[in-house]
């Protein structure tokens, strides 16, 4: 397994670019399933999940071709004539949660597919309910049994109110590519406004579907018996850049420009990070964190569904509290198991105490000290990184399997800010998570 080491306490000074969006890039790849003809995605990020989805839909039949775009970007082209196999195993499924979200798709094109469950996850438990509900509703046939969902809709899917009863992105967008195919409208209440739910919509309104209201609560969705092909640009990845923000403030002195970025999908974050003391300047597509000498102060946080505080800040958000003046309060209210990097951060120096499930109290040192650390979770890793940018010394993360799910070239973006890092190649088999 591959390890990255580095070298603390260089302040950082440049400009990162920021990657489209995982999170809405592996959804645009699972809709492209949703039609005959060619989807392109540009801006695509390269990364291991995104490899990994590729790999499961060339099980079902789609031919994929990457291609380096002139903006540097991978462009991936997808293009499934036909659905020749409607099964997702298990041991592509486990290896990244998300690829459930294929199961949609399939059944509104082919009225039928077997998928794996996803099993569980380091940072909750993650059902499927509201997923396989939502699907219910809509008129599928849905059967479960050794692992696998069986779903059958042979006549097709057919609209209908589906009211949430709580916010899940996961499930919103599932819902959302099943409901696309349907025969008549379907009324989606309590959906989840993430920009990618809204990249989504827009992508599949490019290919003929008739969605309205993404990004608020309630979103409308005539179906349509067929869609086409498109051209899409993947959004920004808002916690790619919001990960870059907080290492951009993790040393005095520094000074990080985010480039291709929209700074409006991390306003919460930036509004907390001005509150800690960090001078902030944003254009259209641009973002400046700009850190003085002094220390930061502390400030708390609440992990809420967008627009509030992204669960997927977190973690970074509290390593960068680590050091900072006074006591913040990190309240996770999003996955229940969401604190792993509490004790890797301890190793480092940091004095945080989980107080019950979902609170954590950071109480800001002095100095952190490189130790060696080791990744939990895709966003946990990303703590670590920061935290070491910060410490004294060195600091190794094991285990940056996890990084590479996410992060597209985190150690080239960073070196190229004067960051001292690096990866240390390991030949391990990959653990099983
Ligand atoms: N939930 C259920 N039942 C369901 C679906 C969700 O109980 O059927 C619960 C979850 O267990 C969780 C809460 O609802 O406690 C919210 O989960 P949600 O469905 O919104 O999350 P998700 O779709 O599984 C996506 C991102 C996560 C991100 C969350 C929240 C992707 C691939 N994943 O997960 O990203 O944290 O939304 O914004 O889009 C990451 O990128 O590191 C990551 C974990």
């Amino acid at each position: 397994m591959d390890r990255i080491a580095l070298e603390g306490g260089v302040p950082l000074k440049g400009d990162i670019p920021v990657s489209g969006a995982k999170n809405s890039a592996i959804k645009l790849m699972a809709a492209s399933l949703l039609t005959s003809e060619p989807v392109r995605l540009t801006n695509m990020p390269r990364l291991a999940d995104t490899r990994l989805l590729g790999r499961l839909l060339q099980r079902f039949g789609t031919q994929i071709t990457e291609t380096n775009g002139p903006d540097g970007h991978q462009e991936t082209l997808l293009h499934t004539p036909e659905i020749t196999s409607a099964f997702a195993p298990y041991d592509l499924v486990r290896q990244m949660r998300a690829s459930f979200n294929v199961l949609g798709p399939l059944l509104a094109r082919t009225g039928h597919a077997k998928v794996s469950l996803p099993g569980g996850c380091t940072i909750g438990a993650r059902p499927v309910d509201l997923h396989l509900k939502a699907l219910e509703a809509l008129g599928a046939h849905i059967d479960m049994h050794e692992g696998y969902v069986f779903a059958q809709a042979p006549r097709g899917l057919k609209g209908a109110e589906i009211e949430f009863p709580f916010v899940s992105v996961g499930a919103t967008e599932h819902a959302l590519m099943a409901a696309a195919l349907a025969h008549g409208t379907t009324v989606f209440k309590n959906a989840a406004c993430e920009p990618e739910i809204v990249d989504l919509a827009e992508c599949l309104n490019a290919m003929g579907a008739k969605i309205s209201g993404a990004g608020t609560p309630t979103m409308v969705v005539e179906g349509v018996t067929s869609l086409k092909g498109t051209d899409w640009a993947v959004i920004c990845d808002r916690i790619e850049a919001g990960t870059y923000a907080l290492a951009g403030a993790a040393m005095p002195g520094s000074e990080v420009r985010l480039t291709k970025v929209r700074p409006e999908l991390i306003g919460i974050l930036l509004d907390k990070m001005r509150e800690a003391g960090c001078e902030i300047e944003t254009t259209a597509d641009t973002v400046t964190i700009r850190r003085g000498q002094g220390r930061l102060k502390a400030v708390d946080i609440t992990t809420e569904v967008y627009p509030g505080f992204a669960t997927d800040l977190q973690a970074q958000f509290m390593a960068l509290m680590t050091l900072a003046e006074g006591e913040s309060t990190v309240r996770e209210t999003i996955f229940e198991n969401r604190f792993m990097h509490v004790p890797e951060l301890g190793r480092l120096g940091a004095n945080i105490s989980v107080q019950h499930g979902g609170e954590a109290k950071v109480t800001g040192v002095e100095e952190l000290r490189g130790a060696q650390v080791m990744a939990t979770d895709l966003r946990a890793s990303a703590c670590l990184i920061i935290a070491g940018l910060a410490a004294r010394g060195e600091t190794v993360v094991n285990r940056v399997y996890h990084l590479d799910r996410g992060f597209e070239n985190l150690e080239g973006k960073l070196s190229a800010c004067g960051a001292n890092i690096r990866r240390i190649k390991g030949n391990d088999p990959i653990e099983e998570e």
